[in-house]
């Protein structure tokens, strides 16, 4: 594994030794114990978009290992300006150990990865979220103790979210059912891939999605960059909203996660949000230990 570009790079094995090793930094950070693997080497991290988690964690994250966290916003850099992404990449692969890129094209960060000759991670673009699906599967298997034969449910807008998950959930041999309105469902590319699963199911019916579903998963209806389309989506998404009737199709003990921000009483009610906080928050918090994981795998 030389970047963390999407989901659909990584193997199985590859998912779970991530996962394995983000378990371990947590334990030793828990402990006391030092993990310096990085020492001396420096991460840039370039934002395109707000961030508040992936920038701490990240930033935190690299402290932790003794290493040297940059943040770059791209209002900043000549990037900002249009130098092309594949200057920036040889510019900056002179200078530092690795790259964490928030930004909207996919394509901007495969051609920093191609161009560049440093590790390169997608910190979330509007294709894919690989740091946030990592984290919800370390999430998922601390509480259930395994990922094998659980049934992940995502409802909502068919976006980054839904394309990792979908295709993280599926590599790891869970089953995943995802509920989006028509017209905003999950990008062509995961959709060819997870038909190749009988344990997938995609439908505009929430209440089916979470039918026994271990794991009830959404996200805010309107992402990053679709701001002014807030009003039209509130009509589009109307329905596809994790309440009390969409956790009583899933099983008695599932869990909910949501990447946040959330916006309460769109895609998740208050109530349901505050009793499934503890697993919200642990979700959060694994952003951290995932994402050193991958840092050490790629940087070490
Ligand atoms: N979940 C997530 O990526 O949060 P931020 O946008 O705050 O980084
Ligand atoms: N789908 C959301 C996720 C935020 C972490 C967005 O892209 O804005």
């Amino acid at each position: 594994m030389k970047h963390l570009l999407k989901m659909l790079d990584l193997s199985k094995e590859e998912i779970i030794d991530i996962l394995n090793l983000a378990d371990q930094l947590k334990y030793e950070l828990k402990h006391g114990i030092p993990h310096p693997h990085l020492r001396g080497k420096t991460l840039g991290m370039i934002f395109q978009k707000a961030s508040t988690r992936t920038r701490v964690s990240f930033e935190v994250g690299m402290y932790q290992l003794g290493g040297y966290p940059l943040f770059l916003s791209a209002n900043d850099l000549q990037i900002g300006r249009g130098e092309p992404v594949q200057d920036t990449a040889r510019v900056l692969s002179r200078y530092i150990d690795g790259i964490m890129i928030r930004t909207y094209d996919q394509a901007e960060v495969e051609a920093l990865a191609e161009h560049g000759n440093i590790p390169v991670i997608n910190g979330l673009t509007d294709f894919s979220h690989p740091c946030q699906v990592l984290a919800d599967l370390m999430t998922i298997r601390e509480y259930k103790n395994r990922l094998d034969g659980l049934k992940l449910c995502y409802i909502g807008d068919g976006n980054n979210m839904a394309n990792s998950l979908i295709v993280g959930g599926l590599k790891v041999g869970m089953s995943v059912s995802a509920a989006c309105p028509k017209g905003y469902e999950p990008h062509s590319t995961v959709l060819d891939f997870a038909k190749g699963f009988e344990c997938f199911e995609l439908t505009d019916k929430p209440i089916e999605a979470a039918k026994d579903a271990d794991v009830v998963i959404t996200d805010v209806w309107a992402s990053m960059g679709h701001e002014s389309e807030r009003e039209k989506r509130k009509i589009a998404f109307n329905g596809y909203q994790v309440n009390d009737e969409i956790m009583a199709a899933a099983k008695p003990d599932a869990m909910v996660m949501h990447c946040l921000p959330a916006h309460r009483e769109e895609e998740i009610t208050t109530k349901v949000f505050e009793e499934h906080a503890a697993e919200i928050f642990d979700e959060a918090e694994n952003r951290l230990h995932a994402q050193k994981a991958v840092m050490v795998k790629l940087m070490g």
